[in-house]
């Protein structure tokens, strides 16, 4: 698919994206937490979505968000309201940021690598806008471990995709690996399905 077409598919589900936030958040916010709960600084949410991601940041970041879909912003916007956060948020493509190099202590994702057209792109631009001394951290989903999951995943992997635009297959270790980011620490959750990553920003590396 192609962002216009992912960006409609968005615009379509958005506000039942939002409204069933509570139900996500009991399967996934353990990751996010973990993975975003302890960064500073200047942080940047790429697909932020409806904004789940942001209450497990601490209360001091200075937070810019940004996605391809206006809907999930509108919500994004509400959910920083009802937060009492102060942050930012743009329409921005994901594999093009406009942002300065070195822009942001942290860059966080959660479950966008797989809608994006481009994932390689969106990585290297992640570590591209990320300061030298940042951290990117990701929490991603993917193919289970365990056959029967991963033989039903692959089952309704076109279905899925010609639905949200979403590769539910996709492996995060081989996006991450093609990109050539280095990974400081990983893991993994939910019967193999999550992946959850620590990346050091290494622009220097040959690619
Ligand atoms: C499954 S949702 C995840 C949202 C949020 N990060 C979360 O964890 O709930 C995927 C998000 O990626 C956004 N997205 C897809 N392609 C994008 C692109 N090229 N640039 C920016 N955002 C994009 C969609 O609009 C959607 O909000």
């Amino acid at each position: 698919m192609a962002v216009s077409d992912i960006e409609d598919s968005y615009a379509e589900y958005a506000d039942w994206m939002y409204r069933l936030e509570w139900l996500d958040r009991i399967v996934t916010g353990r990751y996010r937490q973990a993975r975003f709960g302890d960064v500073e600084g200047r942080v940047l949410d790429v697909a932020c979505g409806t904004g789940t991601n942001f209450r497990y940041l601490p209360d001091t970041v200075d937070l810019v968000g940004i996605d391809i879909s206006p809907e999930m912003l509108a919500n994004a916007a509400e959910q920083l309201t009802e937060l009492g956060i102060d942050g930012t948020l743009q329409e921005m493509d994901a594999q093009e940021l406009e942002f300065s190099d070195d822009s942001f202590d942290a860059v966080i994702s959660a479950l966008s690598t797989c809608t994006f057209p481009d994932p390689i792109a969106a990585l290297r631009e992640m570590e591209r806008v990320c300061k030298p001394d940042g951290t990117i951290r990701l929490v991603e989903h993917g193919r289970s471990d365990i056959g029967p999951l991963a033989t039903y995943q692959e089952w309704r992997a076109d279905a899925h995709y010609a639905k949200t635009g979403c590769r539910w297959t996709q492996e995060p270790r081989e996006i991450v690996s093609r990109a050539g980011l280095r990974v400081r620490d990983i893991d993994t959750g939910l019967f193999g399905t999550f992946t959850t990553f620590e990346i050091t920003p290494d622009r220097g590396d040959e690619r």
